[in-house]
């Protein structure tokens, strides 16, 4: 374990299983859909890989970059696209790929962001979601896992842009950010 994580929340091979189980839900969910993944940068890439793979179904995929937190812990609530997707949406079923929903500003941005570009439909898949946290109320359609209240790194979750690559998911020691 990193010596800067506190305990670790979900080992590589719960992830596995979590991420399997979602995987036959979309399949399942979208079989008749014209599905595109939408991952948002950069946090969501391993998810979106390990997601994509299982996957049985045909999809198309694309990233968006938005950002609305800076190097602390704390979402600024302001949203901004940094990069945006590079098709057309038109007549596709979205489903927004994120890694963790903390407070709801990014993804209630985005989720109107494409409607606004005619998506047949928007939805929203998350490895992590901290209930707790919600400034804005948003339907999430897949949840992984809903976490404490506590920050976490690793599977692509930074602090600061570190400790995306760990492979497993675990809390950050306090003593780091504070
Ligand atoms: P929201 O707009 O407040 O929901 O913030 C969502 C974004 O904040 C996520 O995509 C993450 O990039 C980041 N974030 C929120 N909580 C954590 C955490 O515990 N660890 C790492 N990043 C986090
Ligand atoms: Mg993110």
């Amino acid at each position: 374990m990193h010596k800067d994580c506190e305990y670790i929340l979900l080992s590589e091979q719960e992830i596995k299983d979590i991420v399997k189980d979602m995987a036959k839900k979309i399949s399942e969910d979208y079989k008749d859909k014209n599905l595109i993944l939408i991952g948002l940068l950069k946090g969501s890439v391993l998810f979106m890989s390990d997601l994509m793979r299982e996957l049985s179904i045909d999809c198309a995929i694309d990233f968006i970059c938005a950002s609305s937190y800076g190097s602390g812990t704390e979402s600024s609530g302001r949203v901004n696209i940094v990069k945006d997707v590079s098709q057309p949406l038109d007549g596709k079923d979205v489903l927004i790929v994120e890694d963790i929903i903390d407070s709801g500003n990014t993804l209630n941005f985005i989720t109107k962001y494409f409607a606004a570009k005619n998506a047949a439909s928007v939805k929203i898949c998350t490895m992590l979601s901290k209930p707790s946290r919600r400034v804005v109320e948003i339907p999430v359609d897949y949840v992984g896992r809903e976490v404490p209240d506590e920050f976490v790194i690793g599977y692509g979750l930074d602090y600061a842009e570190k400790y995306r690559n760990l492979p497993y998911i675990g809390v950050l020691k306090p003593s780091v950010y504070s």
